[in-house]
C-alpha cells in the first residue's frame, strides 16, 4: 500500500496551521511524540493512532533537556528521512520535526515539574529527567492540541507522569497507552538497544524473563521480597553489570507495596556496560 507523502514540518506555526485546518473540517487528530529512531513501538503507537483518527501527527525532537549532563544527547541515533518514511507507512499524515532553537528559544526558562511521582525509580537515577520530559510533552501537546496523544508502556512512569501533569494543568488532550513492542526472545524494542554488543544483546532478554516469572509468581501469592531478591540474583548471574532498581510497586502512585492487593507493576533498570536498559510488567491480568 502506498502512503502519501507526509508534510514535513518545522516551525510551530506550520504546525498550527496544519492542524486548524483538519480541525476545522471535523477531522479528529492523534499525537505520537517521539524522539526518533523509529522501530516497531513506535510504529505500534502511530497505527494505534491512525485506527482512531482521521489524522496522525508524529513528532521527532530529540529534546536536550530530558538527558543528563553525562548522557547520550549527542549520540542519540538520528536518522530523519528513514523516520519519515516509517511513520508515513504507517499512517502518518503530518512530521513535525522542529530544531533545537524553534522549541527552546534564547532565554527558556520554565519548567514543569511533577512532583514525587516524578522523583521516584527513573527520576532519581536520572535527575531532572522528568522536568525535561514534562516541558517538552506540555509544549507539544498546547502546540498541536490533538484529540489524544499516544504513549508507550514500555516507559510506563513516563506515562504516568504525562497522565498526572494533564490532569494537573487541565490540558484538553486523552493520554492513551500502548502496551511494549518486543523482539521475539522478549526484549522490549528501545532505540537505545543499538549500542549493545552481540555479546551484550545475548545478555539482555534475560530482563523480560525475569520480570515476567515474578510477575506470575507474585500474582499466584508468592512474597514480593523473596520473588525480588531471587530476580535480582538471576539477573546478576545472567550477566548484568548493575540493577538501578527491581521492584514491585502500587500501578498508580508508584509506591513500594509488599502485597499485591490493588493493581501494581514490575519496574526495573539495569545496566550492561555503559547502556541501560529498562523494562516494566503488570503483575496479573493486565497488559504489559
Ligand atoms: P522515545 O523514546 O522516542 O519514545 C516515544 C514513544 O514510544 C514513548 O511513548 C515510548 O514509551 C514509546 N515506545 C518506545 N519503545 C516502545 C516499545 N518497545 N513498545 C511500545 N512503545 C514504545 O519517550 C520518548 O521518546 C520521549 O521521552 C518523549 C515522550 C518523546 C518526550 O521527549
Amino acid at each position: 500500500m502506498t502512503q502519501p507523502a507526509p508534510e514535513i514540518v518545522r516551525s510551530i506555526i506550520a504546525l498550527r496551521r496544519n492542524l486548524a485546518v483538519w480541525r476545522a473540517s471535523g477531522e479528529g487528530i492523534g499525537l505520537v511524540p517521539t524522539m526518533g529512531a523509529l522501530h516497531d513501538g513506535h510504529l505500534a503507537l502511530i497505527r494505534a493512532a491512525a485506527a482512531r483518527h482521521r489524522r496522525v501527527a508524529v513528532t521527532i525532537f530529540v529534546n536536550p533537556t530530558q538527558f543528563g549532563p553525562r548522557e547520550d544527547f549527542s549520540a542519540y541515533p538520528r536518522n530523519e528521512a528513514d523516520d519519515v518514511a516509517k511513520a508515513a507507512a504507517a499512517g502518518a499524515a503530518l512530521i513535525f520535526a522542529p530544531a533545537v532553537e524553534e522549541m527552546y528559544r534564547p532565554g527558556f526558562e520554565t519548567a514543569v515539574n511533577v512532583g514525587g511521582l516524578a522523583t521516584v525509580l527513573e527520576g532519581a537515577s536520572r535527575p531532572g529527567h522528568f522536568d525535561g520530559v514534562a516541558t517538552i510533552v506540555t509544549k507539544l501537546l498546547l502546540q498541536a492540541l490533538p484529540d489524544s496523544a499516544y504513549f508507550g508502556e514500555k516507559d510506563y512512569q513516563q506515562l504516568l507522569v504525562i497522565r498526572r501533569l494533564v490532569r494537573d494543568l487541565d490540558i484538553p488532550v486523552a493520554i492513551a497507552a500502548v502496551p511494549t513492542v518486543r523482539e521475539a526472545d522478549g526484549l522490549a524494542l528501545s532505540s537505545r538497544n543499538v549500542y549493545l554488543s552481540p555479546e551484550q544483546r545475548r545478555i539482555a532478554p534475560a530482563l523480560s524473563r525475569v520480570l515476567a516469572t515474578v510477575a506470575d509468581r507474585v500474582a499466584g501469592g508468592a512474597a514480593v521480597d523473596e520473588q525480588l531478591a531471587w530476580g535480582e540474583a538471576q539477573l546478576r548471574m545472567a550477566g548484568f553489570d548493575a540493577i538501578d532498581y527491581f521492584t514491585v510497586r502500587d500501578a498508580e502512585s508508584l509506591e513500594p507495596v509488599e502485597t499485591t492487593v490493588r493493581s501494581a507493576r514490575i519496574l526495573a533498570a539495569v545496566r550492561l556496560g555503559t547502556t541501560r536498559l529498562i523494562d516494566n510488567v503488570a503483575v496479573g491480568g493486565g497488559q504489559g
